[in-house]
């Protein structure tokens, strides 16, 4: 057994030899509806979120509401605390559109809202806490879905309304801004396969009208930016994009390989071939599929909408940093046909066939399955694609649905992706400049209401006050901070050691 050990020293030698670069931030990250609650008080209006949860509770696993969440608009002060006994160096949340405009338009600004969010940042920064905010994490104000939400090509500059103030109200405080959080499910979920607000069922359309009025709001919210705002400012605005790992199921296979490529193409390039590429616009790929599969299903025109080439100038090159959102991967085989898929759709458009292996460890989430070093392969990929961006990873996380304060598998999945980013950092060079975990407490997980966890602090629903209390995951992250390393053998006090073999 003497090898044993001896190996065993050596890979753990080998796991400890990379640290954080100097100047790496880590920060935790939240989502206004997720957690604020006070749906309608201080002034604001009405969102999807509210709509459909108060509509259609047979759309949300508990039939439960954000109308409560975690009352972080009640707790800036205690959530601040949190942030502080982390360590981060930075916070990245979301502001609530319907509680600055509650009508959504500019004419009619709450100042209620503009106050809320002063004091929250305020509060961050007193404590050396760089605020990172998002402008738009999914909750729409009611009344411009009511004018067709984001396939109202005219809601485009109506965001850039929203964004002015934003950048007028908070500029002088806020210099890093994510303009959307993942619109690849703002879109295709929301406008396609009902699997978030407004949940409407428009496969094949709704997604592709939705994404093209949400790429031209970023990019002239990012020239806005530059034009008014940045002499002054100097700040930075990026956009958080989400993506799998695609792999091809037999590496050997030239169709699987194809087919891996496409599903990229159609989530991860579908918004990041049209800023972060040298030629912009949307990938080859997408134009030319889904032109054909158009003409084929009877359409006079492409389903996926083309750019003037004024739009393509706007939006390539819109954002100072690649924001990713990154949980876990997925091998992609060709189907044997797209009869069985329906159509039009995104599906069909894509022709792969993609799962996940049955040997990936699960979690509380049905989607989501452990494989840390797609992680790693993801970041070359964008890399390679992209001339090198600036990637700050502004989520990543895992879900359980037990609350459990000695989270071990969540502690096991942030060392094994982190360990991922490390490799990724060091052997393969790529600019990876934060890292954000999701999340900083368990809070309203959308479809899944409040049955999936994926906090780094527990969060008590039944009481009324929504106490939070930090899990094993918490410590162990906060060491990570203070250290700049991972340590596998690093058991905070008060819980059991971690039985890594389990
Ligand atoms: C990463 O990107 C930032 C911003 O572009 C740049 O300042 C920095 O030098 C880059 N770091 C590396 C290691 O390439």
């Amino acid at each position: 057994m003497k090898c044993a050990i001896v190996v065993l020293t050596l890979l753990f030698c080998v796991k400890a030899q990379y640290e954080f670069p100097t100047g790496f931030e880590f920060g935790v990250a939240t989502a206004s509806y997720q957690i604020e609650g006070a749906w309608n008080d201080g002034g604001k209006g009405e969102n999807i979120w509210d709509r459909m949860t108060h509509e259609r509770p047979d759309l949300i696993e508990d039939g439960s509401t954000g109308d409560d969440a975690c009352r972080s608009y009640y707790k800036t002060e205690e959530d601040v605390r949190l942030l502080t006994d982390l360590g981060v160096d930075f916070y990245r949340f979301s502001i609530s559109w319907s509680r600055i405009l509650p009508n959504g338009h500019a004419n009619q600004i709450n100042q209620e809202g503009i106050d809320y969010y002063n004091e929250l940042i305020n509060r961050l920064i007193a404590a050396e806490i760089t605020p990172f905010v998002t402008m738009f994490h999914w909750d729409l104000p009611q009344p411009l879905q009511e004018i067709g939400g984001w396939p109202n090509p005219f809601v485009a500059d109506i965001f850039v309304d929203y964004a002015n103030i934003l950048y007028k109200e908070f500029g002088d405080r806020v210099t890093n801004w994510i303009t959307f959080n993942e619109p690849a499910v703002v879109c295709e979920q929301g406008y396609s396969t009902a699997g978030k607000a407004p949940a409407y069922t428009q496969e094949g359309i709704g997604g592709y009208l939705c994404a093209h009025t949400l790429l031209i709001a970023h990019g002239k919210a990012y020239r806005l930016y530059y034009r008014d705002y940045f002499e002054e400012q100097r700040g930075r605005v990026g956009i958080t994009l989400d993506s799998w790992m695609y792999m091809p199921e037999d590496e050997e296979s030239q169709e699987d390989q194809d087919a891996a490529e496409r599903a990229f193409q159609f989530f991860l390039g579908w918004y990041a071939n049209p800023i972060f590429s040298e030629e912009g616009d949307y990938p080859e790929v997408m134009k030319s599929r889904i032109e054909a599969q158009s003409q084929e299903e009877g359409f006079r025109s492409s389903r996926l909408p083309s750019f003037t080439d004024e739009e393509i100038e706007i939006i390539k090159g819109s954002a100072d940093f690649f924001g990713l959102n990154h949980y876990t991967s997925e091998y992609c085989t060709t189907v044997t046909g797209t009869e069985d898929l329906p159509r039009p759709s995104h599906s069909a458009d894509i022709d792969a066939f993609c799962y996940q292996s049955p040997d990936w460890e699960s979690s509380g989430s049905s989607w989501l399955k452990v494989y840390p070093e797609g992680l790693r392969k993801l970041l070359v990929w964008i890399k390679q694609r992209y001339i090198n961006p600036e990637i700050m990873i502004t989520e990543n996380g895992f879900s359980d649905r037990t609350g459990t304060l000695a989270d071990c598998r969540r502690v096991n999945y942030f060392n094994s992706y982190l360990e991922q980013v490390l490799l990724a950092i060091h052997e393969d060079e790529v600019n990876v400049t934060r890292y954000a975990a999701w999340s900083l407490m368990d809070n309203f997980e959308w479809r899944q209401g409040y049955t999936e966890r994926f906090g780094i602090h527990y969060v008590d629903f039944d009481d009324d006050d929504k106490p939070r209390t930090p899990k094993m995951s918490a410590f162990v992250f906060k060491n990570i901070i203070q250290t700049g390393g991972i340590d596998w053998d690093y058991t905070p006090e008060a819980f059991p050691p971690c039985d890594w073999d389990n």
